[in-house]
């Protein structure tokens, strides 16, 4: 069974490629728009360039993770899915956004259209809902320790975040188990954080007090762009905080740790990779 992987370059694309080599796969093939950039066995594949789609020929299942050109996404998602019935893919797993169903989140309209294709191309499919990565906090963790702040609007929601290591190992083992095919995850970490609880576990592992500056989406967004993210980005992840203090980044389902076998990634170990 021949497995390719898309975004092989990105961060969870090679933690995917190494998850299934760490479980006996053995045809497995990267796809990226370098694959010069990529060990082991790799093809140029582009969303956007229906001139690479043929690198999908004779793949079985296809492991399509998410593209990181928001806006975008939605469109280039498409051409994937129709180039893989095209070429006789067997079954995609999916990355999809946590709850992408109910969330509110603007990050989620793109999944809601992603996974609406899959379902009107009929092709089998299972669709991973990922929750937070923990290594979106990494910059956040890195200048709290230094600082003694932190901030966000999130208020007192809880964060079910997992390290992006834990979401690649499940796509393995979703890939490799037919068994595990054809559902949807809701994928999140065990126990979850809430922003407070997140400055607490880094105080207690940089040794000094952490402050948290709870905001307003709108003064969070602000923050973001003296900051120097640019206006969009800070929109959409000032929108997923404020969302978050409605619970739109929690689930309790533990899928995510039946999949691996183990307990996701705790705030400890989320905090200690941060804090290098
Ligand atoms: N759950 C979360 O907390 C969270 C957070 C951030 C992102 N995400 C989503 O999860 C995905 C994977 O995360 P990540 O951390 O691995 O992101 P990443 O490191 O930025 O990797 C994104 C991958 O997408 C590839 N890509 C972008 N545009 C493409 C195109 N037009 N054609 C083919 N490949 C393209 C990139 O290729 P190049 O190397 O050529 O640029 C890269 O390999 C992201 O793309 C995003 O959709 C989720």
């Amino acid at each position: 069974m021949t497995i390719a992987v898309t975004g092989a370059t990105g961060h969870l694309g090679q933690l995917t490629l190494a998850a299934l080599a760490a479980r006996g796969a053995t045809d497995v093939i990267g796809l990226a728009r370098s694959p010069e950039k990529l060990t082991g066995a790799a093809r140029r594949f582009d969303y956007s360039d229906p001139d690479s789609f043929d690198a999908l020929a004779g793949i079985d299942t296809l492991i399509l993770i998410s593209s990181s050109e928001v806006g975008q996404r939605a469109p280039q998602h498409r051409n994937v899915i129709e180039a893989a019935k095209a070429h006789g893919v067997g079954h995609i797993l999916y990355t999809s956004l946590l709850h992408a169903d109910r969330s509110k989140m603007q990050l989620a309209e793109e999944h809601v259209a992603t996974e609406a294709a899959l379902a009107a191309s009929g092709l089998s499919h299972t669709l991973l809902r990922n929750g937070w990565y923990g290594e979106n906090y990494d910059s956040a963790i890195a200048s709290a320790a230094q600082s003694g702040t932190i901030a966000g609007a999130s208020g007192a929601g809880r964060i079910a975040a997992a390290a992006r290591a834990d979401y690649a190992e499940a796509l393995a083992a979703v890939a490799l188990d037919p068994g595990l095919q054809g559902k949807t995850y809701e994928l999140a970490g065990d126990a979850g954080f809430t922003l407070d609880e997140l400055a607490a576990e880094i105080a207690a592992q940089a040794g000094r007090a952490v402050e948290v500056s709870h905001l307003a989406e709108a003064e969070y967004r602000a923050l973001l762009e003296t900051m120097g993210l640019p206006g969009p980005f800070a929109a959409i992840i000032a929108d997923s905080d404020a969302q978050a203090a409605n619970g739109a980044l929690f689930d309790d389902s533990h899928d995510l740790s039946r999949l691996i076998g183990r307990p996701t990634t705790p705030l400890a170990g989320i905090v200690r990779a941060a804090l290098g």
